[in-house]
Parts: C-alpha cells; structure tokens; sequence
C-alpha cells in the first residue's frame, strides 16, 4: 500500500471500539474533450501543483483516491471532507463517480468542488448554481447527514464557504437530541478566522449579509458548548495535519490525501 495513516484515538466509552476513514483533500484535476483544450491545459497546470506541492509522490491523485476507496472497506465508515475535485469539469466528475461507485461513504463538499476553474473568485451564485451537479457524482446528502455507527454519531456538514445554515443548525439540533456521542466532519476547521466570522475576513470576496454571518457564528457557538458535541475533523489547509481548537474543545486536520495520507480514527 502507498498510503500513509495519520491515526487518531478517541474515548468514548463504547462497548466496541468504531474505525473511521477519513479522506480529504484529494483535488482531483483532469479535463477532456467535453471541457475543452483550456481546460485541458488548466488541469495539467494544476496537476503539475500538486505533484511539486506533494514533493513527487508515488501516485497521483486518482491512484491514491482509488486505493485509499478500496482500503475503505476495511472501516466502519468512510467520511470525505472535500476538495475531492480541485474543479468542477466533466472529467472530475466523471472520475470521481467511476471511483466512488458502489462504496459507502459521508461526504461534505470543501472550497474547491464547485469552482469551475482556479484563480477566479469563489462566489455563492456559482456554487447554488451547480450545486445539483456537484451532488450527482457523491451519495447521500453533500449539505448534512448523519450515520450513527456503534454507538456514535457521525455528522459531515458543508461549510466550504465559511457559512452554515438554518437548515443544517435544526438538522444538527435534532441530532444532539438523539443523546449519542457526536463527531463532526467538515472541510473547514474551527481555528479558520473566516468560520469564525472574524471582521474583516470576508474571504475571496465572498459576500454574505450580517443575517448569515450571525448564524453561522450562532452555529459555532452551540457546536463549542454542546457536550455530546466532542470533536470535529476537518482538512483544507494542506499541512502535515494537526489540531485546531473549537471554542474549549479540540479538533483535527487531516493532511490532504494528494500526498498519500488517509486518517485512521479509532473511538472506543
Ligand atoms: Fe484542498
Ligand atoms: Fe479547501
């Protein structure tokens, strides 16, 4: 195997002991025909990125997603937390669908999987716009959804824009109702000052009124202060990994798997 496990212990009390997968930050980067010869150069230029940010690793991204997919059958549960496609062209997608295909998995999208090249400018409108596209190529529910596992609740939520919404604050409520323990998933950490709704980081122009910035830190701090909420697990940064405190709490990053590293978790 070429990957590499960054492994993380958590202690529940759990009868059994629960092993999670946790990928992120796989940045897929291939365009074809369909995308045309821009893309094409787009890609390769991006693929050269991280193949030098990776230091030459010994696969590329696609060999590594596949491995670490079928190394995924070996957990409990598999969660993704974004960046899976470094944009969202027909060859990423159509990749990433013949990769995923008939595995189970939580996913929660990151910064880059709508983006429908690098360098632009994020924005909301393209992200709600082809958001159903995106959805098509993951299982399940990209915006919230909730596995429990062996006594845990596992939650991946989106906040690869730096905002939660309405929506994912009841969903998340009705989950701590269930009285389980409960570790979240997200692409972006808790540390981010742009999570945080920091003045004065309104990051990549990504315009947003004081009504949305009021709820995700409303979110925030319900997540910091909820006692079964334990920890969350998140990547983006593209570091070797490390923590990222969440209010009192501590949270994880994850390395990105473009350079080869997957996250064991295991509670028990
Ligand atoms: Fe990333
Ligand atoms: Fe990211």
């Amino acid at each position: 195997m070429n990957l590499k496990s960054q492994k993380f212990y958590l202690h529940f009390g759990l009868e059994r002991p629960v092993r999670i997968l946790h990928l992120t930050d796989v940045h897929l980067s291939l365009a074809d025909n369909l995308d045309g010869d821009d893309m094409k150069e787009h890609a390769a230029h991006r693929r050269d990125v991280f193949f030098r940010e990776a230091e030459f690793p010994e696969r590329d991204p696609v060999g590594y997603l596949e491995e670490a997919m079928e190394y995924s059958k070996e957990f409990d549960c598999t969660v993704i937390t974004g960046d899976l496609l470094d944009f969202n062209s027909h060859a990423n997608r159509e990749t990433a669908k013949r990769i995923l295909a008939g595995h189970d998995y939580l996913f929660c999208p990151g910064s880059h999987e709508f983006a429908p090249k690098i360098g632009i400018p994020d924005t909301f409108a393209y992200k709600n716009e082809h958001w159903d596209e995106v959805q098509s190529v993951f299982r399940g529910d990209m915006e919230f959804e909730s596995r429990i596992v062996g006594g845990v609740n596992l939650i991946s939520m989106d906040n690869s824009f730096y905002l939660w919404t309405q929506r994912q604050f009841d969903l998340l409520k009705q989950e701590v109702a269930k009285g389980l323990p409960i570790v979240l998933f997200c692409h972006c950490a808790f540390n981010s000052p742009a999570i945080l709704q920091t003045p004065g980081t309104n990051y990549k122009q990504l315009l947003r009124t004081e009504e949305e910035a009021n709820l995700t830190i409303a979110v925030n701090e319900y997540i910091f202060n909820e006692p079964l909420i334990k920890t969350a697990f998140s990547g983006h940064y593209h570091g070797m990994g490390g923590t990222a405190s969440m209010g009192e709490k501590e949270g994880y990053v994850l390395a990105p798997l473009f350079k080869g590293i997957v996250g064991e978790i295991v509670i028990d």
